[in-house]
């Protein structure tokens, strides 16, 4: 979760039994360097157990410029009304996807487990990948996508239901209208595929990981239940806002980013979106909206920031509480509604 985990959250996941992610979208590859090195520091006691790498694959798009125009005449009324000024050119920031000088690090730490969002990047880089044993994940939103993924050599899919929290994983299948729930995308993309699938969106408690298991993942990937511990780095206004979320609800929409992502809905969802045209592509969408959300935010309005969080906010806890606590609980939870089944769990 890019710029809501940190390496903490990564290593307690994994102290406590699961297959930890360190979000590593925003770092080139010196800070790449350092933190993994800094991984490996705060671990000395547990070195061959994996942590995952989680990067971006997009292939950067540039702005069509009558688009970008169109887009900030748009959004001109609310700049106008908060006096605020207007960005004179869209940078792209720090979300670059993965490229060479980022795989050379994979490569040289040995990395184990390396996951994607967007796709894969080149084939060369795979390549690189796998020639040292890395184990490649990926996100599917589709069956096709799944598809698309497992022929390119990605070792595990990570099936991606509509109702997850954050950027929709989508490379392929764009239309997000038609994109499916977990419960129905799952079985079709273990029909699908040989490679193991691991679940991911509208899981947030036991019930959920076994309904997973049981419609044939063999792994589960949760975000918006991880926002409400102690180790993620999420702001009080976040916070706030998902607690409103049972209320308020959430939408896949384009308006913050140019791609699809699960967020809050609010007044820029409600005003402008939930999918509008003309958002500059991913990333510069979110330089286009940045100035007015952080004009918002200091005066505590959320109505301008992309609070990223799934269809499960109201099942979280709403309080903050330790890693090694919710992936307890979600292990004896699941393994109580595995036993109430019948079925052996370990
Ligand atoms: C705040 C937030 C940030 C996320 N950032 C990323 C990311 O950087 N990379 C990624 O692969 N997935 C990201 N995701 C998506 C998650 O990996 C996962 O697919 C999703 O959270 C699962 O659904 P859930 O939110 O219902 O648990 C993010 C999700 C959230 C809620």
């Amino acid at each position: 979760m890019a710029g809501f985990s940190t390496l903490e959250m990564a290593l307690a996941v994994r102290d406590a039994g699961g297959l930890g992610s360190l979000a590593c979208a925003p770092f080139d590859a010196q800070a790449l360097e350092e933190r993994l090195a800094a991984a490996k520091r705060e671990s000395p006691t547990a070195p061959g157990t994996p942590l995952n790498l989680n990067f971006f694959a997009h292939t950067p798009q540039a702005a069509i410029p009558s688009a970008t125009s169109r887009w900030m005449q748009r959004l001109a009324p609310y700049y106008q009304r908060s006096r605020t000024p207007q960005p004179a050119q869209l940078d792209p920031g720090v979300l670059q996807p993965f490229d060479e000088s980022r795989c050379e690090v994979v490569v040289a730490h040995r990395a184990k487990v390396v996951s994607f969002h967007f796709g894969l990047p080149g084939g060369h880089l795979v390549d690189a990948l796998k020639g040292v044993g890395t184990v490649v994940m990926s996100s599917a939103t589709t069956v096709r996508e799944a598809r698309w993924l497992a022929e390119r050599g990605c070792d595990v899919i990570i099936a991606q239901g509509s109702e997850a929290g954050g950027h929709r994983g989508s490379f392929l299948d764009r239309d997000q209208s038609t994109q499916l729930g977990t419960f129905a995308l799952i079985p079709q993309i273990a029909d699908a595929v040989d490679v193991p699938v691991v679940a991911a969106g509208g899981i947030a408690d036991g019930r959920g990981v076994a309904a997973a298991f049981a419609l044939g993942a063999c792994g589960v990937q949760l975000g918006t239940a991880f926002l409400f511990t102690r180790e993620a780095r999420v702001s009080s206004l976040h916070l706030d806002a998902i607690r409103a979320a049972a209320t308020t609800g959430t939408s896949i929409t384009n308006v913050f980013s140019g791609h699809p992502a699960r967020c809050v809905t609010n007044d820029a969802v409600r005003e402008m979106g939930p999918i509008a045209d003309g958002v500059p592509p991913f990333p510069l969408g979110m330089a286009a909206m940045a100035p007015l959300r952080v004009e918002a935010e200091a005066r505590g309005s959320r109505a301008f920031s992309p609070h990223y969080c799934g269809q499960t906010a109201p099942l979280c806890s709403q309080g903050l509480e330790a890693v090694s606590g919710l992936v307890g609980s979600l292990v004896d939870d699941a393994q109580r509604c595995f036993g109430r089944l019948g079925v052996a769990s370990r």
